[in-house]
């Protein structure tokens, strides 16, 4: 357990530097070498993922914010009274915020979160915020199964929250899988609420991941720069340069790391070499079909119960529940 300068105490389950270790060993020997993009997220990743939120090309957090503020009301009606919601990723947590504040007598808040200090300092605010609520941080990687703390008060349901479109950083075989993992977490009564990013013009996506002011440059290069302090690697910064394109028959936007000049990398007692031109892809992030995505979610064992959108249908919030 931590304690929080406030008292909240965080059920600490956060990957051992061993995990970045074995995994970019495994990413940077694939074809084509990856690096995977739940590592972007130390803490000046999460600042600068903070700050991309606010970008005026990265449409999808304010749409998310725009949906949850119109429709938040419904949205709690349809989760239902005296839930235990689960956060994943939930970062700054205003959109948690607004959704709590709708929710009839919630009777716990657990937010799950890679990011310690990010999971701390808004686990704190809320608490604050809603001193009647009971909050159970808990500090791990929730793309691996997971144990959650129990509430004092027994919840009818629980309802697990999945803001932001995180879900499409995965695979859809893997969000697949993830799904079902939340579907058997969720038990029989409970539910999903989902953000998901829709598939829209190219230019728009374009230019969502590569904003002007290159702040999304700089999140993709600090996943180097980590490798280089906490792996001990020797990558040369000013050698890597950013790209984000969409490839629209896989219905993904892919982040790349070029390499600019050919390159000899070490890292954990091996050498990985590059081309000029080559390429590190550190994330995918799909664009889902609104029909699409509730046959995926139909697939993990979800049945769907309303979904909301924004007028532009740029981004949609689903709530499934679980399918009997
Ligand atoms: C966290 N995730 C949903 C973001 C996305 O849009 O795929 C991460 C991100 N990558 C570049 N910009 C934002």
């Amino acid at each position: 357990m931590t304690h929080g300068s406030s008292g909240v105490a965080v059920l600490d389950l956060e990957p051992a530097a061993s995990d970045f270790l074995t995994e970019a060993i495994e990413g940077l020997s694939s074809t084509p070498p990856t690096l995977p993009s739940k590592f972007f997220y130390d803490e000046r990743g999460s600042d600068l993922f903070q700050q991309i939120c606010e970008l005026p090309e990265y449409y999808i957090t304010r749409t998310e914010s725009e949906i949850l503020r119109k429709h938040g009301a419904e949205m709690a009606a349809s989760i239902g009274e005296k839930a235990e919601l689960v956060g994943f990723g939930t970062g700054a947590g205003i959109k948690t915020r607004m959704l709590l504040q709708e929710l009839e007598n919630p009777i716990a808040y657990v937010p799950v979160d890679i990011s310690k200090q990010r999971l701390i300092e808004s686990a704190e605010a809320l608490q604050t915020a809603m001193p009647a609520l009971e909050v159970l941080p808990v500090c791990a990687d929730y793309m691996q199964p997971l144990r959650l703390p129990t509430p004092s008060r027994k919840p009818d349901h629980v309802a697990v929250y999945f803001p932001g479109s995180t879900i499409g950083n995965l695979e859809p075989h893997l969000a697949e899988n993830f799904l079902a993992r939340v579907c058997r977490l969720c038990g029989n009564s409970g539910g999903l609420i989902i953000g998901v990013d829709l598939q829209k013009p190219v230019e728009l996506l374009e230019a969502a991941y590569n904003d002007r002011v290159g702040v999304t440059a700089a999140f993709n290069l600090n996943i180097l720069e980590r490798a280089n302090r906490e792996l001990g690697a020797d990558f040369n910064l000013s050698c890597w340069q950013h790209r984000a394109i969409y490839n629209s028959g896989a219905g993904r936007i892919e982040m790349h790391l070029i390499a600019n000049g050919h390159q000899h990398v070490h890292l954990g007692g091996r050498t990985f070499r590059f081309a000029h031109g080559e390429m590190i892809v550190t994330e995918y992030s799909y664009k889902h079909t609104q029909e699409g995505f509730a046959a995926l979610a139909k697939r993990a064992g979800f049945k769907l119960s309303r979904v909301w959108t924004d007028p532009e249908q740029l981004f949609a919030v689903f709530h499934f529940v679980v399918a009997d």
